[in-house]
């Protein structure tokens, strides 16, 4: 893997229920579909992709610790971790490996405590509301346009 390109994938505590989980707000897309679409867009393009589930706030630093040093890009959707978890946020500011932040509902248009983020302001930028689209265009994102960025 060292000697390999490869984005790191992260999703955070009950993004495993995709598909069960509140339809009308995340729609009926599980997981396991939305990892083989991310899969199969990087493999065409020659990129591994890493992924990883949790829903432990301490497993996700890991991984971007781990990671964060050597992966091309990080997509992360930190569920709602997103609105207070400074440790995350500060594992992602703490590597350099550029990360954009994904949420399948607008979380905007949601509950006044989801409208913030503590994490976004250490990424590259935030994809919100287009669903599994999102995951999509900020592997397109990493994959195109910021080819030139990448190690090795
Ligand atoms: C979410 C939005 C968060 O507010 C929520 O806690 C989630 C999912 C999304 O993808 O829309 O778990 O990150």
């Amino acid at each position: 893997m060292a000697d390999q390109r490869f984005i790191l994938v992260l999703h955070g505590p009950n993004l495993n229920l995709l598909g069960q989980r509140e339809p009308t707000i995340y729609g009926h897309t599980t997981l396991a579909e939305i990892n083989a679409q991310l899969e199969a867009r990087a493999h065409a393009h020659g990129v591994e992709l890493i992924i990883i589930q949790s829903n432990h706030e301490g497993e996700l630093i890991d991984a971007i610790q781990q990671y964060g040093f050597t992966a091309s890009g990080i997509i992360i959707n930190p569920g709602a971790l997103t609105h207070y978890s400074i440790a995350l946020r500060d594992a992602l500011a703490a590597v350099p490996s550029p990360a954009i932040e994904v949420h399948l509902s607008n979380i905007h248009a949601r509950e006044p405590f989801r409208h913030r983020s503590v994490t976004a302001p250490v990424t590259r930028g935030q994809i919100v509301g287009l669903g599994p689209a999102g995951y999509l265009l900020a592997l397109q994102y990493f994959l195109e346009y910021a080819k030139d960025e990448w190690k090795g």
